[in-house]
């Protein structure tokens, strides 16, 4: 008489064959250093682009954009180095997607000056006629709720106090208001009276959108 005739052996002959193969497989790599690489160049994000990175995920700007460069020619080629499993450290959740309406954004910061991200989200149109992509002016018009920034922070684990979070603010707000920022004009047309001297919503997204790839860039440089 065969194993297969004993119903009961079998079944949990099997079920052990099955949780070693997923103990070697999963939970034994899952603790593994080599499967986790670390990189010095590879920041956390700042409250700032916290903030910018939930209004992403809000907004569902990762239903129409991936955030992942596969190690292919043609996406080499089109949009920079390959993603890195160092570089999403800090991000949680992951935004990887699955579908490419638009393209990937994983190389994003740096690509284009932030005039050119406050045209392009007031009107994608204004920039590629066909671009089905939504606009998203009236971003610029809802001020940046920072109630929460520093909990955030702190949950997510970067090690910021909360003077660290309120000087990252600040810095930033100092940045996109002073006289002589490079992209003043663009955030002025977008941005209304009122809220010329604050942060807002546009300011935040923009700023994620500006560290997307940045340290990778860097590091690459470096090597
Ligand atoms: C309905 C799908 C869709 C949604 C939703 C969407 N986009 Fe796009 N996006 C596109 C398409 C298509 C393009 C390419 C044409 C263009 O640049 O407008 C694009 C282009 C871009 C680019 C330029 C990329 C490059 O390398 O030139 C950026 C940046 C961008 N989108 C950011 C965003 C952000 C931020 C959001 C959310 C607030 C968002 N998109 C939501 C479809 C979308």
């Amino acid at each position: 008489m065969g194993i297969t005739s004993k119903p009961v052996v079998f079944a949990v002959l099997a079920a052990v064959v099955i949780l070693i193969g997923t103990t070697v497989t999963v939970f034994i790599p899952l603790l593994m250093p080599s499967t986790q690489p670390v990189s010095a160049y590879i920041k956390p994000y700042t409250a700032v682009e916290q903030e910018g990175r939930d209004i992403y995920m809000r907004e569902g700007c990762n239903n129409c954009h991936t955030q992942t460069v596969r190690p292919l020619r043609t996406e080499v080629l089109r949009y920079g180095e390959y993603s890195k499993p160092e570089e999403f450290a800090y991000d949680r959740p992951f935004l990887w997607g699955s579908r490419r309406t638009g393209p990937d954004l994983n190389r994003v910061g740096g690509k284009y000056p932030d005039s050119w991200h406050y045209k392009h989200l007031d009107s994608p149109q204004s920039m590629f006629e066909k671009s089905n992509m939504p606009p998203y002016g009236w971003l610029a018009k809802n001020r940046l709720d920072i109630q929460y920034s520093f909990k955030k922070t702190s949950t997510l684990g970067y090690g910021y106090s909360e003077s660290d979070v309120h000087k990252q603010i600040d810095q930033y707000r100092a940045t996109v208001t002073d006289d002589n920022y490079p992209s003043k004009e663009s955030r002025s047309k977008v941005t209304p009276r009122e809220l010329q001297k604050e942060l807002t919503e546009m300011d935040a997204l923009i700023a994620y959108l500006q560290k997307l790839g940045r340290d990778v860039k860097m590091m690459e440089a470096a090597k």
